[in-house]
């Protein structure tokens, strides 16, 4: 069998992250300049018969039988071996790479597994639908993080703009218009679990309190459809900066991330918020397009540790490091 290679892109939240767990809607795009890639080949020496997983940036080298079962690429393996009916699979190497940061709030888990479910598919000669493989990656995702909502997955797998609440079927959404997006990454690595977790805590102890800050959250996501599908870019920006408010008031933001979206707004953004878990990871700017390499040195001058400018909804730009 040939080598396959498939990759993954990594993913912004645009709006909804949190309340999306709670079943609001949520917003969110693929980011296209970073991505997971994994090849699967013939064994490169005679291993036995066995499934050989590597993955270097996490100083991993292991036979899939020696992972234990909660291991979220064993587990990938397993789900998609199960999928496609192959008890008795054929020796092979799997090579996973990603320039997605880890903990960053791009996605780097989800994107990871869809690469390697399509990769393994492929390889094994059976295609597997979007939706076989958006659902075996959610099934990885219960591990990263307990109680995802299924957007990471979905918007990875799917690679288009969605308006998503779960357990719903998706929706594209209809951009009348493509938008600059700049993404600047704290360099603060902040697993997914923690926060949802914190905000699962916080909600048991105050329902209210959270229940009045996701309807809100809900209602600014369904408003900021609304103008994408009218073209009305501009108006994401008061949208975004009210939503990063309601994420400061369910303890999720950081000063890391409240000081780049100010730099970002200060620099002519038209507005900025968290972008994910929170806590630290990366934090999102709708831009004016011209005024978008003001905006990146704003965050780079204001710490960031990497900016990238993306466009939502039209050709994608070349990624930007500092
Ligand atoms: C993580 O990318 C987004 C969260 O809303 C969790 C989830 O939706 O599963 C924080």
């Amino acid at each position: 069998m040939p080598a396959v290679t498939a990759t993954a892109p990594g993913k912004s939240i645009l709006f909804g992250e949190h309340a999306v767990v709670y079943g609001r809607p949520a917003i969110a795009v693929p980011v296209s300049q970073v991505k997971a890639e994994v090849v699967v080949a013939p064994p490169a020496s005679p291993r036995g018969g066995k499934i050989h997983l590597s993955a270097p940036q996490i100083a991993l080298s292991a036979d899939l039988e020696d992972l234990p079962a909660d291991d979220p690429l064993a587990a990938a393996v397993a789900g998609t071996l199960r999928e496609l009916s192959v008890p008795a699979p054929p020796p092979m190497d799997i090579r996973i790479s990603s320039t997605i940061p880890i903990a960053g709030g791009l996605g780097s888990g989800a994107a990871v597994s869809v690469a390697l479910i399509r990769a393994l598919s492929a390889y094994l000669e059976v295609p597997l639908a979007d939706e076989a493989v958006s659902a075996i990656a959610f099934e990885v995702e219960k591990i990263h993080h307990g109680t995802p909502s299924g957007i990471d997955n979905t918007v990875i797998t799917y690679r288009k703009p969605v308006f998503y609440i779960r357990g719903q079927p998706i929706e594209a959404v209809r951009l009348k218009s493509g938008f600059t997006l700049i993404i600047g990454d704290t360099g603060i690595a902040s697993p997914t679990s923690l926060a949802v977790g914190d905000v699962r805590a916080g909600w048991s102890r105050d329902p209210a309190f959270f229940e009045a800050r996701f309807d809100e959250i809900g209602r600014l996501t369904r408003e900021a459809l609304r103008q994408m599908e009218a073209g009305r870019v501009e108006r994401l920006g008061p949208l975004m900066d009210q939503n990063h408010s309601l994420l400061q008031e369910i303890g999720v933001s950081s000063p890391e991330l409240d000081r780049l979206c100010l730099a970002a707004r200060v620099a002519g953004s038209w507005g900025a918020k968290l972008s994910g878990a929170g806590r630290g990871g990366n934090m999102i700017a709708i831009t004016p397009a011209g005024g978008a390499q003001a905006v990146a040195s704003a965050l780079e001058n204001a710490g960031a540790a990497r900016v990238l400018i993306t466009r939502v909804g039209a050709a994608q730009e070349a990624p930007r490091d500092p």
